[in-house]
């Protein structure tokens, strides 16, 4: 697995937005179009209005493609699940500010177990909610939709806590990524990007693209 910094831009399609009933294949054709990692959005109804899947098919994906995979947890109880998820072979997992746990034990346990941590906030939920744990985490998530669904518009007003984001990084000498997810595509990733992101997570903008490779490749320039 090539090591990413947080000045290396990395494009991670969204499985979210694949056919699930050819996971392997969306896997595989979005490896061969040029995806760096792969996003996965664990869903549990509860958290978020939407039910996606869960450990059985990340490591599903984990099996049959040799890909870096984002886990990003959109569920209340992520230090419960998280074992099973570390078991599965997610490489970066990503947990909710707002779900109910101990957030700085269970970011804890996911460096214990090897993997790097991320920390997700949702575009009401203010920067000063995740200040405390910057000097825990691999990655910053700032969600530019409210989580659920693929395929909603990109919210404008999250850049400012990307660019907040990544002031803090420069003041702190801090290093995690900063990552975007939700409405991300050839319009709204350069601004994305301006403020400070790293990350770029798209779901509707690669699968459902004409060529893939091309979607990709546009947002990686
Ligand atoms: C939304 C998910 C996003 C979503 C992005 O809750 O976390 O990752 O799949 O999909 P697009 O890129 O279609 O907005
Ligand atoms: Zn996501």
């Amino acid at each position: 697995m090539i090591a990413r910094t947080c000045q290396d831009r990395v494009i991670a399609p969204s499985l979210l937005a694949a056919d699930f009933g050819r996971i392997q294949e969306e896997t595989s054709r979005a490896i061969h179009a040029g995806a760096d990692w792969m996003h996965l959005d664990v869903m549990d109804g509860h958290f978020v209005d939407n039910i996606s899947f869960g450990p059985a098919v990340v490591q599903a994906v984990h099996e049959s493609n040799d890909i870096f995979l984002d886990v990003h947890l959109m569920i209340s109880r992520p230090d419960h699940y998280l074992p099973r998820f570390i078991a599965a072979g997610a490489d970066l997992i990503t947990v909710h500010v707002e779900a109910d746990h101990d957030v700085a034990e269970t970011l804890r346990r996911i460096r214990e177990a090897g993997l790097q941590a991320g920390l997700a906030l949702n575009p009401a939920t203010p920067m000063s909610a995740v200040e405390p744990y910057l000097d825990q985490i691999d990655l910053l998530l700032c969600m530019t939709v409210v989580p659920g669904f693929g395929g909603q518009a990109f919210m404008e007003e999250v850049l400012p806590k990307i660019a907040q984001a990544a002031a803090w990084r420069e003041e702190k000498g801090l290093r995690y990524h900063i990552e975007v997810d939700g409405g991300i595509g050839l319009a709204t990733a350069p601004k994305a990007v301006a403020a400070g992101a790293n990350v770029l997570v798209a779901g509707s903008s690669t699968f459902s693209a004409p060529d893939m490779a091309a979607a990709i490749q546009a947002l990686r320039s």
